[in-house]
C-alpha cells in the first residue's frame, strides 16, 4: 500500500474474517483467524491482516500500535434490510404483516413528511447502527424524497457506506403516503442525481412491494434501475401468506410472486428481496440464475409470525443470502442477535446453522448481496477499514460462558445468543473511530 506514513496505524487483538461461503468451501478455508493478530490500517484502508509475529516486524518504528487485550477484531456488520423510519414501531404488539403495516407502520411513516422529524430519526438510527457494530446497510426510507435526503446527509457526515432509497407506493396505502408513477420517477431520478458519487453512499430503487405499486409503477422502477447500472433494487417478497394471495389477486397473470417483479425488469444481479420465507425452489433457482439476493430477517419473521425461512433451501438453490434486522418489524439493531435468531429459526426447521455460516451472512455475504464486497465485508488488504473491536467480557454471563469456549466458532455462537450492543467495544469507519462503548 502507498500512502503517508502518518496515517498508518496498527491494532493488535484476535482477528477474524470470512474469505468464502461456508456452504461451498471447506470450513477451514472459509475463514481466517489469528488468536494474536495485527491489523494495519493506512489512509482508511486495510494495509495488512495477519499474525502479529508475521506483520509486526514489517512495520516501521513510527507506526503506532494499539493493543486490545482479550478482544476480537472483525469486519463491521452489514445489515441487508432495514427501515430507518420504523424506529418508533419496534416492539408493536399483536398483528401480522398487512394489519401491522396499516395499524403501526403507515402512521409512523407519515411523520417523515417533516424534514426536522426525519433528521432527528436519521441521527438516532445511524447511531444505533454504529453502537451495534453495523457499518453498512441497505435502508428503506419513506415515500417522501426528503426522508432520503435526511438519511444521506447524516450518513455522509459519519462517512458510512450506506445504500438507501425513497419508497415507491402508488396504491393500497393512505393518501399521505402515496406517490404516482410520474412523481415517483421524478423523485427517484432527482435523488440519484443529487447523491451519486458522494461519500460512500449508494442508491436503491425501492418499490415497497407488489401490493402497494401498480404494474405501471413497477415498470417505471425497472426502467429507472436499467438506466442507472450503479443502483440497486430493494423490495419485499413472499413474506406472509395473506400478502402472497393478495399479490395473486392483483397480478392474476403472473406465474408467482417473483414473476411479478421479473415481468417489470426487477429481478437482476442488483436486486435484494427481503424475506422470501415462502419462496419455492423454482423461484429461488430463478433468483439465483438472475444473480439476485435474499435478505433473511429472522427477528421480523418470528415477531410478525411470517414463517420459517430455510437457509438450507436457499443455499441449495444457489442464491446469495444476507442477514437483515428489518427494524421495525424486527426488534433489534444487532446483527449478532440476528445470527442467534437465525439459529433458532433453523432449529425450528430442523436445520442447525453453523456459527461461522451465521457470521458469513452478517458480514461478507451481506456485502455480496449489496454488491459492495469489493470494498467491505472482510478485512482483506485494500478494502475499506470498517472494523469492530468485540468484547467477550461485556456482561458477567457472556464473560463466564466465553471463557470456556474451545474455538473461535464457539465464541461467535455464544456472542450470537448472549451478546448485544454492549459487546461492541468500538466501531471504526474507514479507519476512524465512529463509536466507543466507553466513550473513550
Ligand atoms: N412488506 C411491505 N412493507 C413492509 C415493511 O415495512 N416491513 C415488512 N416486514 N414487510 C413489508
Ligand atoms: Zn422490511
Amino acid at each position: 500500500m502507498t500512502g503517508r506514513a502518518g496515517t498508518r496505524h496498527a491494532y493488535r487483538a484476535g482477528l477474524l474474517h470470512m474469505l468464502a461461503d461456508p456452504c461451498q468451501a471447506p470450513a477451514e478455508q472459509a475463514f481466517a483467524y489469528h488468536q494474536d493478530g495485527l491489523l494495519v490500517v493506512e489512509d482508511g484502508h486495510v494495509a495488512a491482516f495477519g499474525a502479529y509475529t508475521d506483520i509486526f516486524p514489517t512495520l516501521t518504528s513510527e507506526t503506532p500500535v494499539t493493543t486490545f487485550p482479550g478482544k476480537l477484531i472483525t469486519p463491521g456488520f452489514v445489515d441487508a434490510h432495514i427501515h430507518y423510519p420504523q424506529v418508533d414501531v419496534v416492539a408493536a404488539w399483536g398483528s401480522q404483516l398487512l394489519d401491522w403495516l396499516h395499524t403501526h407502520t403507515f402512521p409512523a411513516e407519515q411523520a417523515f413528511a417533516d424534514r426536522a422529524h426525519a433528521d432527528e430519526a436519521a441521527a438516532f438510527f445511524l447511531n444505533q447502527l454504529l453502537r451495534n457494530g453495523t457499518t453498512s446497510a441497505l435502508v428503506f426510507g419513506t415515500v417522501h424524497k426528503t426522508s432520503v435526503d435526511a438519511l444521506f446527509d447524516a450518513a455522509l457526515a459519519r462517512n458510512m457506506r450506506l445504500i438507501a432509497g425513497k419508497v415507491l407506493m402508488d396504491r393500497n396505502a393512505p393518501a399521505g403516503l402515496t406517490d404516482t408513477v410520474e412523481t415517483g420517477r421524478a423523485d427517484t431520478e432527482a435523488l440519484i442525481r443529487a447523491w451519486r458519487g458522494r461519500g460512500r453512499l449508494g442508491y436503491a430503487v425501492t418499490p415497497r412491494f407488489a401490493v402497494t405499486s401498480s404494474g405501471a409503477q413497477l415498470a417505471m422502477a425497472g426502467a429507472v434501475a436499467a438506466a442507472h447500472p450503479d443502483v440497486l433494487i430493494h423490495t419485499h417478497m413472499s413474506e406472509n401468506l395473506e400478502e402472497i394471495s393478495r399479490v395473486g389477486e392483483l397480478f392474476p397473470d403472473a406465474r408467482d410472486y417473483l414473476d411479478v417483479y421479473a415481468r417489470y425488469g426487477l429481478v437482476t444481479p442488483r436486486s435484494v428481496f427481503a424475506h422470501c420465507v415462502h419462496a419455492s425452489d423454482d423461484a429461488l433457482r430463478r433468483m439465483a440464475a438472475a444473480g439476485a439476493s435474499v435478505a433473511f430477517c429472522p427477528s421480523s419473521n418470528l415477531l410478525l409470525g411470517s414463517g420459517l425461512f430455510s437457509l438450507k433451501q436457499a443455499c441449495g438453490c444457489g442464491v446469495t443470502v444476507g442477514l437483515g434486522t428489518d427494524i421495525g418489524a424486527g426488534a433489534s439493531f444487532s446483527l449478532p442477535h440476528m445470527m442467534g435468531e437465525a439459529y433458532k429459526v433453523g432449529q425450528l426447521g430442523g436445520e442447525t446453522l453453523d456459527p461461522m455460516h451465521a457470521f458469513y451472512l452478517a458480514t461478507l455475504s451481506g456485502a455480496k448481496a449489496l454488491r459492495i464486497d469489493d470494498k467491505v465485508g472482510n478485512l482483506a488488504p485494500g478494502k475499506e477499514a470498517d472494523f469492530l473491536v468485540l468484547d467477550f467480557a461485556a456482561t458477567p454471563l457472556l464473560a463466564r460462558r466465553a471463557a470456556s469456549a474451545a474455538t473461535v466458532a464457539e465464541k461467535i455462537f455464544i456472542l450470537s445468543i448472549l451478546g448485544d450492543d454492549r459487546a461492541i467495544s468500538r466501531t471504526y469507519l474507514a479507519g476512524a473511530l465512529a463509536h466507543s462503548r466507553d466513550g473513550a
